[in-house]
């Protein structure tokens, strides 16, 4: 579609009185939008892969459990199977890659979750030849959930992010590209509230832009959202909005900019219960407000299309849905199921295709053209 076209659909949205009466009212999934949908990829792999790092159209990491890590460089034609080489003691099983963050086709690094010293960081340079060790937490009572490098900075400073350890949330950061890791001071840090923690559900749980710190989180109701605009010195936390539970509550937090937030959940016990499960924030994160129109059920991943303004994407194991107004109003374009989800665009590392990449379960990884939009 063309850019003026695009403009004028998306303002007759925004001025459109919603349908949904109350936000709890079921949305309905018909969407006024152009017909969109996933075009599946095929990657020989039956592993749930959560972790999802596209650098294009055509480059992208996904990971996994038993230490799975693939890589595509021909838009997913064919995937290489670069995952880590293992001591021979060490039990492929006890390696669940969540998040992996890339810089090229060469760099990247996956965050294995878990307990203990399961809470691991591996790197490569070499396209995934081989992997050296950068990171092995030691502290029993963390466990490291998602990780997030700032694009700034030729992209050097990156945090990954573990539950509460005595009551805050455990940060640690990376100068160099992930090589070396130290632990954030959690001086600043509001306390979390017993039972709170966040989801390692798809590797977005926190977002870290130009100095610009997010945590998103569940386990209490409602889920809250963490920030930090001074790389990591203060915090404040804001009621997400979003309804929170023993499974449930704030899974992923996106900003496009300064001020301009989304924030995506529900309970992953109920994949089709679409109660408060996605908010909005023009504030830059100080105040959040419930969508008129829901995501059709519980939703992993979020991620804004780059270079187009106020357009973002929500998957989960329920479905996908899209937003035109910054994440006032969901329209679903799928039912089928997803964990994580990024996009990538022409203002984004690529000039390649706009479009979003789409991971999930067994082995499941798919491509959603944007180039109509
Ligand atoms: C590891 O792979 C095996 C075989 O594909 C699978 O049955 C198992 O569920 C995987 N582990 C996890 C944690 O997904
Ligand atoms: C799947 O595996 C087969 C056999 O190893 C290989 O020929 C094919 O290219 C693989 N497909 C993908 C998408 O990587
Ligand atoms: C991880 O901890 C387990 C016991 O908790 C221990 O057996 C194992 O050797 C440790 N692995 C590493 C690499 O430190
Ligand atoms: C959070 O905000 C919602 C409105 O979005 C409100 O109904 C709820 O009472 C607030 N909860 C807390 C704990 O402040
Ligand atoms: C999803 O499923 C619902 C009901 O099962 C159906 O009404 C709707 O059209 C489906 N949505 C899409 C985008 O396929």
């Amino acid at each position: 579609m063309e850019p003026l076209l695009w403009w004028l659909l998306a303002t007759l949205l925004y001025l459109t009185p919603s349908t949904t009466a109350h936000p709890s009212v079921s949305s309905n999934p018909q969407s006024p939008l152009p017909s969109l949908s996933w075009s599946l990829v095929l990657t020989n792999s039956t592993q749930q892969l959560r972790g999802l790092a596209p650098l294009s159209d055509k480059v992208a990491w996904v990971s996994g459990p038993n230490a799975t890590v693939l890589r595509t460089i021909d838009a997913g034609r064919t995937w290489a199977d670069v995952s880590p080489a293992l001591a021979a003691w060490e039990n492929r099983a006890d390696y669940q890659f969540r998040d992996v963050h890339a810089w090229s086709a060469k760099a990247a690094v996956v965050l294995s979750i878990g307990e203990g010293n399961a809470s691991r960081i591996y790197r490569t340079q070499d396209g995934g030849k081989t992997w050296e060790r950068t990171f092995v937490n030691d502290e029993p009572t963390a466990f490291f959930d998602c990780l997030a490098f700032e694009e700034g900075g030729y992209g050097r400073h990156g945090l990954a992010l573990s539950d509460p350890v005595n009551g805050r949330f455990r940060l640690i950061e990376s100068w160099d590209w992930g090589k070396s890791w130290k632990l954030v001071d959690p001086e600043g840090m509001p306390p979390a509230l017993e039972g709170e923690f966040a989801f390692a559900a798809s590797g977005s749980c926190i977002e870290a832009k130009a100095g610009r710190w997010y945590i998103g989180s569940g386990g209490v109701d409602p889920g809250r959202i963490f920030r930090s605009h001074d790389s990591g010195k203060n915090w404040q936390v804001a009621n997400s909005s979003i309804a929170g539970g023993a499974a449930a509550g704030v899974f992923s937090v996106r900003f496009r900019d300064a001020k301009t937030g989304v924030a995506i959940g529900g309970d992953y016990e109920k994949p089709t219960g679409n109660t408060k499960n996605a908010a909005w924030s023009r504030d830059g994160g100080a105040s959040w407000h419930v969508a008129e129109r829901l995501p059709g059920g519980y939703r992993s991943g979020v991620s804004w299309v780059a270079g187009r303004r106020d357009v973002a994407v929500a998957v989960g194991t329920s479905g996908s849905d899209i937003t035109v107004d910054g994440g006032k109003r969901w329209y679903g374009i799928d039912n089928g199921s997803f964990d994580a989800v990024e996009c990538v665009g022409w203002y984004g590392y690529s000039m390649g295709a706009r479009g979003c990449w789409a991971s999930g379960a067994k082995g499941k990884v798919a491509w959603l053209d944007l180039g109509r939009l």
